[in-house]
Formats: structure tokens, sequence, C-alpha cells
């Protein structure tokens, strides 16, 4: 049954419609009962869940997507009485935070009871939890009748998934099932918050941005920058939540950020230089600067588009089944565009483009 030993698991796979949908949730949540991995969608992006109190159950995760010991899991919950089982001492302004986006794209950062072990905390003495607006989750969590360790169904290091089919892609033979819910709405994962530092500090920006956060509880501080925890005085021994790397697709990623004019000169000057060196290119790129590029006269091997450079949600969506798609073609290289909009999600899609690539222009 398990990966060490090189004995694949039969992974099922339910495909979700609305007249199997009682069926399947109680199947998925009778294997979650028993101490099984289910990956299923919520409205970021396709989660991994086992019960998050069972050791054994949140082994099987960190077996299964060959993730760091130490990374903390976070946990689903169904409802607020939920909370008061796996944390305490919640501050008023995280409550506040629970009443203002729950269910939503917020995890919060808490102190943890003793309940929850190990494991799932990464040894920390604080658990991430977040309520998801999706009915799958919600239903799998009430009807396993424990809160879910649910980190992206991922391998460890690659682009969290947005599709079923990326999840089977990474964890086919590891897992004991897969729920296909359809493409996640978001498609990129929650901003996480740590509410147990004063003032609170944001760990990874996602669909609730700053602003709105700090509409609700005032004043907080920004933990990353370029994709990595900021060398921030005051909150050292936080980092080892936040220490391990994301989305690094195979192929390396190229990023060129600016104004539009410029970032397409930029992309054209690159995609002359790697054809002289005869390097295969990608191209992950808005409608905007494809434009400007004229993909096909400059023969990249693959473009890949996110749509509207001002409509960062959709390129959100798209983000990372574009970084997949362009990671399986065989390509050298992958240029991505850094030009979008920094409205709504803008911010966080900058992150992850930021975290996935190796070598970054700002022109
Ligand atoms: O949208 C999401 O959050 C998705 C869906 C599936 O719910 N889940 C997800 O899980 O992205 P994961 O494990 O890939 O990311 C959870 C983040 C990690 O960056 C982890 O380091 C952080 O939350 N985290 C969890 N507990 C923490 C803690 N006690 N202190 C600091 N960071 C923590
Ligand atoms: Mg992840």
């Amino acid at each position: 049954m398990n990966v060490e030993n090189g004995n694949m698991i039969k992974t099922r796979f339910f495909r979700v419609s609305e007249n199997n949908l009682e069926d399947v949730l109680n199947e998925a949540a009778a294997i979650l009962r028993s101490g099984g991995t289910v990956a299923f969608p919520t409205e970021t992006v396709y989660g991994l869940g086992a019960d998050g109190l069972n050791p054994q159950a949140v082994g099987k995760i960190f077996e299964a997507k060959e993730r760091p010991p130490g990374n903390p899991l976070s946990l689903l919950v169904h409802s607020r009485e939920d909370i008061e089982i796996i944390a305490r001492n919640i501050p008023e302004k995280a409550l506040r935070l629970m009443d203002a986006f729950w269910p939503g794209p917020l995890t919060i950062v808490l102190e943890k009871n003793d309940i929850v072990p190990g494991i799932t905390s990464g040894n920390l003495p604080s658990i991430g939890v977040r309520m998801p607006d999706h009915r799958i989750p919600l239903e799998l969590v009430k009807r396993a009748g424990t809160p879910l360790a649910a980190p992206s169904a991922n391998l460890s290091g690659k682009p969290s998934p947005s599709l079923a089919a990326h999840v089977a892609d990474d964890l086919t033979g590891r897992i004991d099932a897969i729920v296909d819910g359809g493409e996640a709405d978001i498609g990129l994962e929650s901003t996480v918050i740590d509410m147990t530092v004063e003032p609170p500090v944001v760990l990874r920006p996602g669909a609730v941005g700053i602003e709105e956060l700090e509409k609700v509880i005032g004043k907080v501080r920004s933990g990353y920058k370029d994709g990595k925890i900021e060398d921030n005085e005051g909150y050292p021994d936080k980092q080892a939540g936040q220490k391990y790397g994301h989305y690094t697709p195979d192929t390396r990623v190229v990023l060129v950020e600016g104004k539009s004019k410029f970032v397409s000169e930029k992309i054209v000057e690159l995609l002359g230089s790697y054809r002289r060196r005869e390097e295969k290119v990608g191209l992950l790129l808005s409608e905007e600067i494809a434009d400007l590029v004229a993909v096909e006269t400059l023969g990249a091997e693959k473009c890949f588009l996110l749509g509207s450079r001002e409509k960062p949600e959709v390129a959100a969506k798209k983000l990372f089944e574009g970084l997949r798609d362009l990671d399986k073609k065989g390509l050298d290289v992958i240029v991505a565009d850094g030009s979008f909009s920094c409205s709504g999600l803008g911010d966080a899609l900058i992150n992850r483009l930021r975290e996935a690539s190796s070598l970054r222009f700002d022109v």
C-alpha cells in the first residue's frame, strides 16, 4: 500500500454529476474515515485530504506528495464549532476575519490545541485553518466527522492543480481516490494570514487582498516578497511555516515584468537569442502581448494564452494549467509575461509567476 516500497495504490476516480453526488460523497467520506487519502476540488485549487487528527492518515499525505516533513499542513473545517476543537486563544480579530471572509479563500493561522498532531502542524505550535467555499469539501469534512488536512493535491514542487486531470498526472497510484468536480474556480491557493502575531502577517497572497483584510482588522504586515518570505524583523521563528519553495516547473521559466511595450520588446529579443542557440521556447502570454509579439512569426514552439492583461482573475484561473501544459512539451525554456494588472488577483498572480521563475527581468 505504500509508495516508498514501490507498491502502487489503486486510485479510484469519481466524476461527480448531479445524479451521483450523494453516492460519491458517501464513498469518499468512508475512505477518509478509515484513514485514507482523497483529492477533491475546492474553490481555490484541488486539495489532497486526510483525517487531520490521525497521524497515520496525515503521514500518507506527506508520502504521496513527497512533501518535506516539517512543512505544515492546513486544516479544512465545516463549521465555526470545529475551530474550538483544533485552536485556542483565538483573537477577536481572527473571529472578525471568519465573519467577513468565510467560507472562502482565506487560511487563518491560529494557536493549535494538543489534539492536532505534530505531524499535521510541522511541529509548530500553530495551525492554518480554512472553511472552503465549495460544497464538496464542506460535505466531506462534515461526513468524515473530522477536520481534513488538505494541502494542494500536487507532487511537492509542482504547480498546484486546478483540474482533476492535474491531480491524476501527479498522484495516480499514490492516493486512494480522486473526486473530479470540474475546474477550480479561482485557480490560485488561498491567502494565508498569521493571527498569532500582532500586527498579523500575510504569509501568502491570494484572492483576499491586503486592503480587504485591513478594512476588517486594521494594520497587517506583508510577510512575502518576490515569492519568498521577507527577512522580517520581529518575525524570525515563524518562517518555519514558509521556508519551502513552491511551483517550479521542470522547464526553466524566465519572467519579464514591466510596461507592455517594453515587455513585448524584451520577449522578442529573448526569443531571438534562444533561437540562435537552437533552444525550444514556450510562451505564456497575455493576449495583448501575444498581439504585439506576433507569436507565429517568431517560431516559438508553443504559446499558452492567459487572457487579457486587464483581467488577472482569468489569468489566475489558467496559470497553473498553462505552466503544466508547457512543461509537458519538452521545451528548453518558458518565457512568461509579467505585465498583468495588479488589481484584484493580480498581486497573487505575479507572486506565483515570480515563484515559478528562475530568472526575472524588470523592463
Ligand atoms: O487554497 C488553499 O489553501 C489550498 C486548498 C486545497 O485548500 N491548500 C493549500 O495548502 O494551498 P498548502 O499546504 O499547499 O498551503 C498551506 C500554506 C502553506 O504555505 C503552509 O506553509 C502554510 O499554509 N501554513 C500552514 N500552517 C502554518 C503555520 N502554522 N504557520 C505558518 N504557515 C502555515
Ligand atoms: Mg501547495
